[in-house]
């Protein structure tokens, strides 16, 4: 199956430009499944509720997941992406998988980091798997990366491939994608932005360096520090299914969850 990322560039609160920046990008993509960063119409740094309100959407009403949705149909392509989600007075910081079929399923962010706690509420539905081809998609954001529980939790709940959409800016999620994906034997797309942001005193340099990692902790495709860049790879999203380790040896069957103070 060939999966990829589309590390770019998004620029704050000009919505329909990160849209058509991400359609362009996406309608040249040979792949089946595409996953684009965090938060990828509205940009990152909100300075107050109310404009992330402004900013965001309900899921149905939004125009890019309808524009999205047109692009997963006519390219038979599955793209996760980052969106600020409205649900009446409340945003939640989202990601959604679009199936060519058009349908749409939402995660919210559980972990919130720094200031989102003051924009977004926490995340409140169950995680869930999507079924697409082979793959059984299970996504996170960002953050979530340090909470070690959350990839765990989506292998358990059956993910083969964990999508992963990024506005990273502390060091090292990249390299601990890796452990996350040998410990749990999954798939991973990391997709970054890059650039800088800057809104009144907050400013941040978003770290690139998006990445595609097999259940063996290989790197299979990375993007650089600081360009605009597209990777896709063909994987076997399947062998994500072997969980055992040695003859002796079953990644899940071999947890002694009685001892685990969790
Ligand atoms: C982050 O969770 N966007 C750092």
């Amino acid at each position: 199956m060939k999966v990829g990322f589309i590390q770019f560039r998004p620029l704050f609160g000009d919505k329909n430009g990160n849209l058509q920046r991400a359609i362009a990008f996406l309608e040249k993509a040979d792949a089946e499944l595409m996953v684009l960063p965090e938060l990828f119409d509205t940009g990152y740094i909100f300075q107050s509720r109310k404009e992330a309100l402004e900013l965001s959407s309900p899921i149905n009403e939004s125009t890019s997941v309808t524009e999205l949705k047109k692009i997963c149909q006519d390219m038979n392509m599955a793209v996760v992406a980052g969106v600020a989600e409205r649900d009446h007075d409340k945003v939640y910081n989202s990601a959604i998988t679009i199936l060519p079929d058009g349908s749409v399923t939402t995660y919210r962010k559980l972990h919130l980091f720094y200031k989102e706690k003051c924009w977004f509420e926490p995340g409140n539905i169950p995680i869930q798997i999507v079924e697409y081809r082979e793959a059984r998609i299970g996504m996170m954001i960002c953050f979530d990366w340090i909470f070690p529980e959350m990839a765990r939790s989506l292998a358990l709940t059956g993910a083969n491939l964990i999508c992963h959409p990024s506005n990273l800016v502390l060091p090292h999620c990249q390299n601990a994608m890796i452990t996350r994906c040998l410990e749990n034997r999954v798939f991973a797309i990391t997709c970054n932005r890059i650039g800088q942001e800057v809104r009144g005193q907050e400013s941040f340099m978003f770290t690139g360096f998006s990445r595609i990692i097999s259940p063996d902790g290989a790197v299979l495709c990375e993007g650089g520090r600081v360009k605009e860049e597209v990777g896709i790879v063909d994987i076997n999203v399947r062998a994500a299914e072997n969980k055992r380790i040695t003859i002796f040896n079953d990644l899940f069957e071999d947890r002694r969850t009685e001892h685990y103070n969790l």
